[in-house]
C-alpha cells in the first residue's frame, strides 16, 4: 500500500483508536439516581447510580429489560424530567432543562396531524428566535431530501407511512443542528426491512454531520450494528451492568451482522440479560 492510500477504518488503526479516545466528553452523568414518588404507589426507584461519560460524536445504544429506566434516563438527558440526585453536565455545563444541543426522536414519531410535514419539522423553531424562517425552510428542505421525503412537504401525517412518519420526526429532530440526538425506540413500531433502511440512514446521518447518539433499542442486533459502545442495564432500579466496545469497521454494513466477531458481541449482551432476568 502507497503513502497516499486512503486511511480504511480498520478497527486495529492506532490514529482512529486515539482519536475517538481522545476526543473530549460532551455528556457526562455522575452518580445519577432517579426516584419517582407517586401516591399510589410509593417511591419508585427507577435508576440507580448511573456513570457514563459519553465522548463528542459517540454512538451509543442502551439496551436493557422492559422498565428498566432507558426512557427515564434520555427524558432527564433531554431536560423534560427533573432528576432526584447526582450530576449531569451536558457540553461543559449542568444541564437545567431543555436545551438547543440536543434533539429527541421518540418511540412514536408524534407528529401533529394538523399540521403538514413542513409545519411540523419546523415546529421546534417557532420556539427559538435566532435563524429566520426562510433560513430553516431551506434546511428543512435538504433534510428532508437526504432522508427521502423530498416532495412530502405539504402532505399530512396520515398520509405517510410509519416510516416516514419517523423520517419527518428525525428531520424535527436534526432542525436546529443539534450537537446530540437523543433517539428512544426510534424504529421499534417499524417492519424489519424498513428498520434495516432506518439504521443504515441514521448511522449515514450521525457519520455526515458529526453528531453524538444515545440510542434505545430492544434489539440487541440492533445496537451492536449501530453503536461505539453497547451499555447494558440492570433490572429497575436500572444501574449499568456493563459496556461493551464494539469494535467493528466502520462504515457499517449490514453483512457485518453475519460476521463472527459480531456473533460475540451479540451472544454476550444476551447472556447477560439472561442472567438478569433468571435472577430477578
Ligand atoms: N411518571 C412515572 N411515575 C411513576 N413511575 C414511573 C413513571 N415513569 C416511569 N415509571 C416507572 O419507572 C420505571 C422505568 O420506566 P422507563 O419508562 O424509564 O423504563 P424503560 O426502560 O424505558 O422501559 P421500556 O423498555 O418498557 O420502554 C418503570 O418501573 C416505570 O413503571
Ligand atoms: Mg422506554
Amino acid at each position: 500500500m502507497t503513502q497516499t492510500a486512503p486511511r480504511l477504518m480498520a478497527v486495529d488503526d492506532p490514529m482512529i483508536e486515539s482519536e475517538t479516545l481522545n476526543r473530549p466528553p460532551i455528556i457526562e452523568i455522575e452518580d445519577l439516581n432517579k426516584v419517582y414518588r407517586t401516591r399510589r404507589h410509593g417511591d419508585v426507584n427507577a435508576l440507580s447510580q448511573i456513570n457514563l461519560t459519553v465522548r463528542d460524536g459517540e454512538f451509543i445504544a442502551l439496551v436493557g429489560p422492559s422498565g428498566c429506566g432507558k426512557s427515564t434516563l434520555l427524558k432527564i438527558l433531554a431536560g423534560l424530567l427533573p432528576r432526584t440526585s447526582g450530576n449531569v453536565t451536558i457540553n461543559g455545563s449542568a444541564l437545567d432543562g431543555p436545551s438547543r444541543d440536543i434533539g429527541v426522536v421518540f418511540q412514536q414519531p408524534v407528529l401533529l396531524p394538523w399540521r403538514n410535514i413542513m409545519q411540523n419539522v419546523l415546529l421546534p423553531l417557532e420556539f427559538g428566535r435566532d435563524r429566520t424562517r426562510e433560513d430553516l425552510q431551506g434546511r428543512a428542505l435538504e433534510l428532508l431530501k437526504m432522508v427521502g421525503l423530498e416532495g412530502f412537504e405539504t402532505r399530512y401525517p396520515e398520509e405517510l407511512s410509519g416510516g416516514m412518519q419517523q423520517r419527518a420526526a428525525i428531520v424535527r429532530a436534526l432542525i436546529q443542528d443539534p450537537r446530540m440526538l437523543l433517539m428512544d425506540e426510534p424504529f421499534g413500531a417499524l417492519d424489519a426491512m424498513t428498520r434495516e433502511q432506518m439504521n443504515l440512514e441514521v448511522l449515514r446521518i450521525w457519520q455526515q454531520n458529526k453528531k453524538t447518539v444515545l440510542f434505545v433499542t430492544h434489539s440487541i442486533s440492533e445496537a451492536v450494528f449501530l453503536a461505539d459502545r453497547v451499555v447494558v442495564m440492570t433490572p429497575r432500579p436500572g444501574a449499568i451492568a456493563e459496556i461493551l466496545e464494539i469494535d467493528l469497521p466502520r462504515p457499517r454494513r449490514l453483512e457485518m451482522i453475519n460476521s463472527e466477531q459480531f456473533g460475540v458481541y451479540a451472544t454476550r449482551i444476551r447472556r447477560l440479560l439472561n442472567a438478569m432476568e433468571d435472577l430477578s
